[in-house]
């Protein structure tokens, strides 16, 4: 279980790192408060993309996607992520940008083929027999190695778990005795065996520790010591096809983004379908967010479209900064880069430019997020200056002027040492434009 679970994780880490104080929409009986979920401002917005949630959640957005359109840093990347966490926590987000299909080493479809993918995931509940308790008591029994006398194996593991309600005693053989002493156990951890395939898992301890490396506090568990546990966990239809294709789950630590073929697709599809069908599955479409979509050409466009109208499919959302823009792979111009048949599919919503206001809070909330103390005159200097370059330069000077400070209390001098050292975009054009007029 627990290697499912791990491998589920690996997307795009850095980047959603950015936006990590996004917990949802912010949104109370569908109007926004100035300040909520990490949240700040951008009100009108924020609500349409709540209207859009309902939608989802009613299905009244299948075949169709949303379009972010704003400026740089006006904050569509991180409402796409709050539509994300208001429809569930185990919801996939996918994160990638247009161009992006140009740079894989497997073709535009394929590409997004398995970014789809990537962004549906299945949610499995199995019923397991399980042993859980305190380790009341544990005993290695240890015989002579078969060919080396002086050294010792073990060869059972005698453990006594307890539950508020009971008590048992259980031996096992060697293979569990050697996952038992490489986890560490001790007396008074809470653990779990898998009754069937010995899989063991700590779940915390009962006793009050004292020290750096806690382990998790839990209670005693109550009930009998062997039951039935109902485990859930969430894989995507991707980690289900590189599985496939390589015969093994682990097969997904060494994956290489290689192609998949359509069959090994249909028979993992096959498979989903049928676990649903059994009860045992559930399906948890999640958000695609293609950014700077300007970038997609025609090609890519149609596919997307046809692939929305699919019944695996994942909920599109898709952002520029672009107006008018010639639709990459013609030379047709269209509303932000996008045919027609696409847009026609596309509820727009728009971001603004961020005030003052917002910036500051904003700023706050990621230099809290950062563990970074700003002074109250360096926030202030920060929040001018998002106002007049960007909410996404201000920010971004939040690291360096941490670093400037030596790590201690960011005052204003340290951001503007940052700032002279950092450009923002507009100060590093007019250098570019002032260059090139000197050299004509
Ligand atoms: N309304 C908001 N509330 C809180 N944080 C925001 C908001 N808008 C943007 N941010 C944060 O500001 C930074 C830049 O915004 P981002 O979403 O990347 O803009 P865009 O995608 O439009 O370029 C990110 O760290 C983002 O999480
Ligand atoms: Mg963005």
């Amino acid at each position: 279980m627990s290697v499912i679970e791990e491998v589920t994780a690996p997307r795009s880490f850095e980047r959603i790192g950015m936006h990590s104080h996004i917990k949802g929409l912010g949104l109370k009986d569908g109007k926004a408060e100035f300040i909520a979920d990490g949240m700040v401002g951008q009100v009108e917005a924020r609500e349409a993309a709540g209207i859009a949630v309902e939608l989802i959640k009613r299905g009244k957005l299948a075949g169709k996607g949303i379009l972010l359109v704003g400026p740089t840093g006006s904050g569509k990347t991180a409402i796409a992520m709050g539509i994300a966490r208001e429809l569930g926590e185990d919801v996939p987000f996918v994160q990638i940008a247009g161009s992006e299909i140009y740079s894989s080493e497997v073709n535009k479809t394929e590409f997004l083929k398995q970014a789809m993918r990537r962004a549906i995931g299945v949610r499995i509940s199995e019923e397991r027999k399980v042993y859980e308790g305190e380790i009341k008591r544990i005993e290695v029994n240890k015989t002579k190695h078969p060919f080396n006398p002086y050294v010792e194996v073990p060869e059972s593991v005698t453990i006594t778990l307890r539950t508020e309600d009971d008590e048992k005693t259980v031996r096992a053989g060697r293979e569990i005795a050697y996952q038992l002493m490489g986890m560490g156990v001790e007396e008074g951890d809470v653990i779990q065996i898998d009754a069937e395939t010995g899989r063991i898992s700590k779940i915390g301890t009962v006793k009050e520790e004292e020290g750096l490396f806690l382990k998790r506090k839990v209670n005693l568990p109550s009930g009998p010591v062997l039951k039935i546990k109902e485990f859930t966990y969430t894989v995507t239809l991707h980690d289900m096809d590189v599985a496939n294709a390589r015969g093994n789950i682990f097969g997904l630590l060494f994956s290489s983004g290689a192609e998949i073929s359509d069959e090994v697709r249909s028979r993992v599809d096959e498979t989903v379908k049928k676990w649903i069908e059994e009860g045992r599955a559930t399906l948890v479409p999640g958000v695609l967010f293609i950014d700077e979509c300007h970038m997609l050409d025609i090609e890519a466009f149609s596919f997307l479209a046809r692939a929305m109208e699919g019944e695996l499919a994942p909920i599109l959302i898709l952002a520029t900064n672009r107006g008018m823009t010639t639709i990459r792979g013609t030379d047709i111009k269209a509303p932000h880069g996008i045919p027609i048949d696409m847009l026609d599919r596309l509820l727009i919503i728009n971001t603004h430019p961020y005030r003052k206001e917002e910036v500051r809070e904003i700023v706050k909330i990621r230099a809290r997020e950062e563990n970074v103390e700003v002074s109250e005159e360096a926030v202030e200097y920060l929040a001018e200056l998002g106002e007049k370059t960007s909410l996404r330069y201000a920010v971004q000077l939040l690291s360096p002027a941490s670093i400037l400070a030596g790590g201690g209390k960011v005052e204003k001098e340290h951001v503007e040492r940052a700032k002279n050292y950092f450009a923002d975009i507009k100060r590093s054009i007019q250098f570019v434009e002032k260059l090139e007029g000197m050299l004509q």
